[in-house]
This record gives structure tokens, sequence and C-alpha cells, in this order.
């Protein structure tokens, strides 16, 4: 039923079959209107992933201990924060609980908290509230747009890696593109390569040199141009942190979440997960195209050590009692994981302070 909704969406006009991108099937999936952004219940332990503000909240606190201080000794005035796709409201809220001693700070911040999803918006305003009955200001929006002429800090915590792509690939010297084929009347759905002959595209996918295998999302790139020129202008700071690469892997990356699961991108369909990896090259070019300055790239591993998860551990450790020690230990354990979310995740920020 689900299925078939999704289906009449993607092919909308009566025709018996049709070949999509995966660009324009994942769009439909994840932000149609019976899509997986739109229904479901997505993260948490009962959701589909858990990530990291969720697992440890010293990750929110090195991010706010960070924001905290480029704002003293860079801005010291009126600021926007914007988180782009906050999900419970976890960070904001581990971020307001660090600063809230700095007066200054908290009277200066007005929160913009960008989210497409209704029931994540109801999540976080009723978590926000819980955590403070008296809140500060803080707007909802649907996608990214400028406010005022404030300079702005930018955060996104795995929201680039949502953004479709469409995938490409080279076998003697002929460009494909990996489509799906929908036969409607059958409700079949399948895999389909088509070659490219295409000029604009071809000449887009011949600027990679050696590569052969391509994933390119144009809604992402325009995206982070969009948030680059933003900052270009105003002021402020992006911080980026997400699933991604500098130097392409190789094969293709899109993957499906169903129930904690790894699934099939072509199953469940509008009821799971679809992420790529994000290409941290793209990003940087951007911003340097954009005038910004590169002031960090590393692994999640080592942004956090760099910037005191341990010596915060070693704190809050001195007033844990057992379970709680536990619960810290084995939370920022995961996070900084050699093995796992520590490389896998890397962070960006780039900068313009005018
Ligand atoms: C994987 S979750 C990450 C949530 C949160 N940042 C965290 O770390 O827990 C992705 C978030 O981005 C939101 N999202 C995805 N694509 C979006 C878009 N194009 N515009 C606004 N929000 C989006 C989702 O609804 C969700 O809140």
């Amino acid at each position: 039923m689900h299925k078939n909704k999704i289906l009449q969406e993607l092919v909308k006009k009566k025709v018996k079959s049709k070949i999509i991108s995966i660009e324009k099937f994942t769009e439909v999936c994840l932000y149609g209107k019976f899509g997986y952004y739109n229904n479901s219940n997505v993260i948490g332990k009962k959701g589909d992933f858990i990530t990291s503000p969720e697992i440890s909240q010293l990750f929110g606190d090195i991010i706010g201990l960070f924001i905290l201080y480029h704002w003293k000794i860079k801005l010291k005035k009126k600021f926007n924060f914007y988180e782009l796709g906050p999900g419970k409201g976890t960070l904001l809220i581990d971020l307001l609980n660090i600063t809230k001693k700095f007066n200054d700070f908290q009277k200066s911040i007005n929160i913009y908290l960008v989210e497409k999803n209704i029931k994540l918006i109801e999540d976080q305003k009723s978590n926000i509230l819980s955590f403070n009955s008296k809140p500060k200001k803080i707007s909802w929006l649907k996608n990214f747009s400028k406010k005022n002429q404030y300079p702005s800090i930018i955060f996104a915590n795995e929201f680039f890696d949502c953004f479709p792509v469409r995938q490409f690939f080279k076998k003697n010297q002929i460009w494909y593109e990996k489509m799906i084929e929908i036969k409607y009347n059958e409700s079949l759905i399948k895999f389909k390569d088509i070659i490219i002959n295409d000029k604009k595209t071809l000449k887009q996918l011949n600027q990679y040199k050696n590569s052969e295998i391509l994933e390119i999302s144009n809604s992402r790139d325009k995206y982070f141009d969009k948030i680059c020129k933003h900052i270009s202008k105003l002021g402020g700071m992006i911080i980026v942190i997400d699933y991604g690469y500098r130097s392409r892997p190789g094969y293709f990356t899109l993957q499906s979440v169903y129930n904690n699961k790894r699934s099939n991108v072509l199953d469940n369909i509008g009821k799971q997960d679809i992420t790529s990896l994000v290409d941290f090259n793209k990003l940087i070019d951007l911003g340097k195209k954009n005038n910004l300055k590169i002031e960090h790239f590393s692994s999640q591993r080592e942004f956090l050590l760099n910037n005191g998860i341990k010596e915060r551990e070693n704190k809050i450790l001195k007033v844990a009692n057992n379970k709680q020690r536990i619960m810290v230990q084995k939370g920022v354990k995961r996070i900084i994981d050699k093995k796992d979310m520590g490389n896998l995740f890397k962070v960006l920020v780039l900068s313009k302070w005018n």
C-alpha cells in the first residue's frame, strides 16, 4: 500500500513503466508526501539510527565550548546559531546547558532550527521545553534562509549525508548512469544502467580525472554553496560533521538502514533511511570558492580529543556515581572509537570573521 503510493508519486502520469535517476527516487522516498522524513520515528534506540549527540552528552559539551570559544575571541556580539537537521534537539540542549553561566553569550544568541520532519519538530519543541520551561526564543525553518544582518554560526551533524545522489560509472571509456526502472502495473522496481549522451553531464563527469565511479549530489552542493555565500557575506563559521571522505573511495556509498540494520535500497520504500558518504573535498572547494578559511578538517576522534573531551570526561567522572561512570565512559569510547564513528566521521570547520 505504502509502496504503491510512493510509486504513484514517482510515476505520476499513467504510463506502464518509467526510468528515473537514483536522485529522484531518493528525493521522493525521503522527502515526498509519503516519504521517510515525513512519517517515521527516525532517531534513537527505537528509530533507525543513533547519532553522536544521542550517544554522549559530551559531544554537545565539546561543540558548545568550541562555539563559545570562537564567539568570545572572534564575535563578542549578537549572532545567529543555525542548526541544520537538529534531530531531537539534544545537541542544542547540551550546548545551552554547558554555556549557561556565560550570560553575555546566552543573551547574544538567536536560534534557528532548520528541520523538515514535522514529527521531529514536535519532539524538538517538547524536549527543549522540558529542559527549560522558559526557553530562549527559537525559530523553526523548513529551509535555510537569511533572517537578519548578524553573523552566523551554522552547525550540521549527520545532515549532509541525507542529500540524494546520482551514481555514475565508466566502462570501456563509456560513462553510464545507474538508474531505476519502475514497472508500475507489476509493482516492480529494479536498477538499470543507461549510457550517458547528455553533453552537460559528460562535461561534468570528465572533470573528475582518474575516477571511474562517481557519486554526485547536486542538491547537497547547492545547499552548501548557499550557506557558504551567507557566511562569506555576513561572517561567522560553519561546522559540518558527517560520515565522509576526502579521497574518493572507488565504490558506491549509497546505503539504506531499516530498523537499525543495513537493507536493500529498493526495499521498504519510504520506510527506511537512505544516505551516502559526504564528499568533503567538494565541500572544501565550495568553501574556498566563497573565500572562506578552512579552519579545521580531521576525523571526529581527532577533533574531540584536541578540543578536550578526555579532560571533560575526567571532570564529570570525579562527581559521577557508578552507573553514570559506566554510561559516560561507554559513550565517549563509542564516539571517538578508531574503528568506528571516531574515524568514519569527519569534522570540517570553515570561517570568515568580518
Ligand atoms: C540523521 S538525522 C541527524 C539529527 C541530529 N543532527 C543528530 O545528530 O542527532 C538528520 C536530520 O536532518 C533532518 N533533515 C534531513 N534532510 C533535511 C533537509 N533537507 N532539510 C531540513 N532537515 C533535514 C532530519 O529530519 C533529521 O532531523
